[in-house]
């Protein structure tokens, strides 16, 4: 086989292949077999990317700075044995809400290396916090001091990071765009500056320092800089957390940033603009998870009229970002890798918009075939709905030629568990 046609884009696991035979494998795992013996859809993880992914911050860091933390921002992807992995790395753990705390507690984050975030947190989510022992919380709003002040009453100071908006926006979808001035997240500039001094003041909260996320999915690297000197006329803080936003190749077309130029760009210019010997903290999600996992489908029906509509048996409920930004990923055909057949891979859901790589080449697709489409392990397994009563996808994790379920797959026992008659 040509070597154009096996070539594997950057959007796949590390370690992923195609072997001899043109299939791929994933995990040292032949994907077909997997196809065939958990059934599809199915989230494939291949647990040596996500730790790869995790040492090359943590050690991108350390080659810049002695003080910092790296958050995984679980969002990306709450998965118990995802945190699990992610926590055996020894990196930290944003949660943003009660039921992801449970979840990063469950999963083994010592409590203390959690951060809570929310622009919505209820009273039973800043108690829970609190009984917890979580470390910090990330304050998003005014009403949230007072709260938070009331939870924590007699009990001692609650560290806390107060989020703000810069004013800058990086070039992204505008539903995934947060550090402009006009967002529901954080404090303008022109509000964070009595926000920062009611904290200072408060004896129940105790400000470590500013919180900012400009926004997900950012392919250059200036936006972050700017965001930084945006900030700086905010006051000396000891602490920063910087957010997440490194974006990720969907396909072979997208050049994301090295990681450690991302980490490099933030850290100087921490250094330059607010001064050295800043903790600087960062929160990848995406960055962290999303090449680490590929979703496989079966096709059930080739359809031909004005296009070729390759139908398979998931679709937006286990991957929404196609239908909610426009999101484009690639596809193959798990065991021929080429093109030939220029088709629309659509999901089994009744929307049209139900379309999940609008075009793309496959090689002569047909009933039975096993699809990938790679980078599915950020916000895929995260927003998997029950949209038409379909079971949510498991997850499956490979590594050196084994393959284990971390999540089983959704039963239609399970769509009637929460009745009550
Ligand atoms: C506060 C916060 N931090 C970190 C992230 C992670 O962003 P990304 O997945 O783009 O790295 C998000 C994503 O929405 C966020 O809201």
């Amino acid at each position: 086989m040509p070597a154009t046609r096996t070539q594997l884009s950057q959007a796949y696991p590390i370690g992923s292949a195609i072997d001899a035979d043109g299939r791929l494998q994933l995990g040292g795992c032949d994907a077909v077999e997997l196809a065939r013996e958990f059934g599809t859809p199915a989230y494939i993880v291949a647990e040596d990317d996500l730790r790869a992914r995790a040492q090359t911050f943590v050690e991108a860091f350390r080659a810049r700075t002695k003080d910092f933390d790296v958050l995984f921002a679980s969002k990306a992807f709450p998965c118990t044995a995802i945190y699990r992995v992610l926590a055996e790395e020894g990196i930290a753990c944003d949660v943003a809400s009660g039921g992801e705390l449970a979840l990063a507690l469950r999963g083994g984050f010592d409590p203390a290396r959690i951060y809570l975030h929310g622009n919505a947190k209820s009273v039973d989510e800043l108690r829970f916090a609190r009984e917890s022992g979580v470390g910090h919380i990330v304050i998003d709003n005014a009403d949230e001091i007072e709260r938070l002040e009331a939870v924590v009453g007699d009990g001692p100071a609650q560290p806390v990071l107060l989020r703000v908006t810069p004013g800058v926006r990086g070039e992204t979808n505008d539903k995934i765009s947060t550090g402009q001035a006009d967002s529901k997240f954080g404090f303008s500039m022109v509000d964070a500056p009595a926000a920062i001094a009611r904290v200072q003041d408060s004896p129940q909260l105790d400000l470590v320092g500013l919180h900012m996320h400009i926004g997900s999915q950012i392919l250059e690297l200036d936006p972050f800089r700017r965001a930084i000197e945006a900030i700086a006329p905010l006051g000396d803080f000891g602490t920063y957390n910087l957010g997440g936003g490194l974006g990720v190749a969907y396909t072979s077309a997208q050049e994301p940033p090295r990681i450690a130029d991302y980490v490099a760009a933030k850290v100087d210019t921490v250094d330059r603009v607010l001064g050295p010997g800043k903790r600087i903290l960062d929160e990848p999600g995406r960055a962290l998870v999303a090449n680490s996992t590929v979703t496989l489908y079966t096709v059930q029906s080739v359809k031909r009229n004005v296009s070729t509509w390759v139908a398979v048996d998931g679709g937006m409920s286990d991957n929404l970002r196609p239908m909610l930004y426009g999101s484009v990923y690639e596809a193959q055909i798990a065991d021929r890798f080429g093109g030939g057949t220029r088709s629309r891979l659509t999901g089994k859901h009744c929307e049209s918009g139900d379309v999940i790589v609008r075009d793309v080449e496959l090689a002569d697709p047909r009933v039975g075939d096993v699809i990938v489409t790679p980078a599915t392990g950020a916000y895929g397994h995260a927003m998997a709905n029950n949209y038409n009563g379909v079971p949510r996808p498991p997850v499956i994790m490979v590594a050196h030629g084994d393959a284990r379920v971390v999540v089983r797959r959704e039963t239609y026992d399970d769509l009637t568990a929460r009745d009550v008659d």
